[in-house]
């Protein structure tokens, strides 16, 4: 069956652009019903799965790379599920600034990077820090559910989620029975590997601090307008203030000033963005963020702006 572009939209929600977080997901999916995300669903087979079991509950896929989206999307048309929506991007960050807390059944995530090494660790999905996040969004009762290729992985997982104080593990399983299993799954499973499955309740919530301090980014004000070499020698540089780091990848000559093109990172939660300063016929001389990529309003944001503008007014 062939999909239509337009039909396709519907199921991508760009939070960056709606004016307030967390998502209203009753007003987004016009229903009140149970609410579960899976991170990092690759292709969508999975989603698209649970989904068709479930048809009362609500969906939210979370996935980095624009490739899973563009793959996953016309599945979730062709089979017709209004009841999915997915948002690309860093679930260690999305899932606490999309969600209320206290608000999702279930949080699923399969076959994550196992990120081998000790100062990786922070990026691992049972980081004491995400625990807190799942414990904070997650209702009394629900679940978070891992499966993975790593038995090291599954084994430390259940042992922090376990010792936090939060979670209750139910299950903690080699090779368990599945009703679905993703492309990824069935080769690994081919190549005669196992697969390791933990299951954890929430006994107790948290309350995970969100990072987004205001809804609107500002516009910073150049007292004069700088001169083009102090401009383009920042193309390299890198600032920091506290867990707010900006780093200025490049510099672009435009008509009426520059683009730069910026990496902003909040602890390990990193944004790409353009920043434009723009030299106004009334005088004025303007830092402020291009509309697209959208980056979220985060303090690294609006640290970058106001560090611009700082070096940029001398
Ligand atoms: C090995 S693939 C598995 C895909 C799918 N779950 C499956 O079983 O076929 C891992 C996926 O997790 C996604 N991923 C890893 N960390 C993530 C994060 N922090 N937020 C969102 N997605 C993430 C990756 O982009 C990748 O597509």
């Amino acid at each position: 069956m062939k999909v239509r572009p337009n039909l396709l939209q519907q199921y991508e929600l760009e939070p960056a652009l709606l004016p307030q977080l967390p998502v209203k997901w009753t007003q987004e999916f016009g229903r009140v019903a149970p609410l579960a995300v899976e991170i990092g669903f690759g292709n969508g087979e999975y989603l698209d799965w649970w989904s068709g079991q479930h048809p009362d509950w609500n969906f939210v896929g979370i996935e980095m790379p624009q490739d899973c989206v563009i793959r996953a999307l016309p599945k979730f048309a062709q089979s017709g599920r209004d009841h999915i929506r997915v948002v690309r991007g860093d679930a260690r960050y999305l899932l606490r600034e999309l969600f209320a807390p206290n608000s999702l059944e279930h949080v699923l995530m399969q076959f994550p990077m196992p990120w081998t090494k000790a100062k990786q660790a922070k990026h691992r999905v049972y980081s004491p820090q995400f625990s807190t996040t799942l414990a904070d969004v997650l209702k009394v009762g629900g679940f978070f559910e891992l499966v993975t290729d790593q038995e090291w992985y599954a084994k430390e997982a259940a042992e922090v989620l376990g010792g936090s104080g939060y979670f209750k593990i139910l299950a903690e399983e080699t090779n368990p029975e599945r009703p679905f299993r993703t492309r990824y799954e069935e080769k690994w499973l081919e190549d005669k590997r196992s697969i390791f499955r933990v299951l954890a309740q929430i006994e107790r919530t948290a309350n995970a601090p969100r990072l987004l301090d205001q809804e609107t980014m500002e516009i910073v004000h150049l007292k004069k307008s700088p001169l083009p070499e102090a401009v383009l020698e920042l193309a390299g540089k890198r600032f920091s203030q506290g867990p707010s780091v900006l780093e200025i990848k490049e510099v672009f000559t435009a008509k009426d000033g520059w683009i730069l093109y910026i990496v902003t990172a909040d602890d390990s939660f990193s944004q790409h963005s353009y920043v434009r300063v723009q030299q106004k016929s009334d005088g004025r001389v303007l830092v402020r963020l291009q509309p697209r990529p959208r980056p979220y309003p985060t303090p690294a944001v609006h640290f970058a702006l106001q560090e611009l503008g700082r070096q940029l007014d001398g």
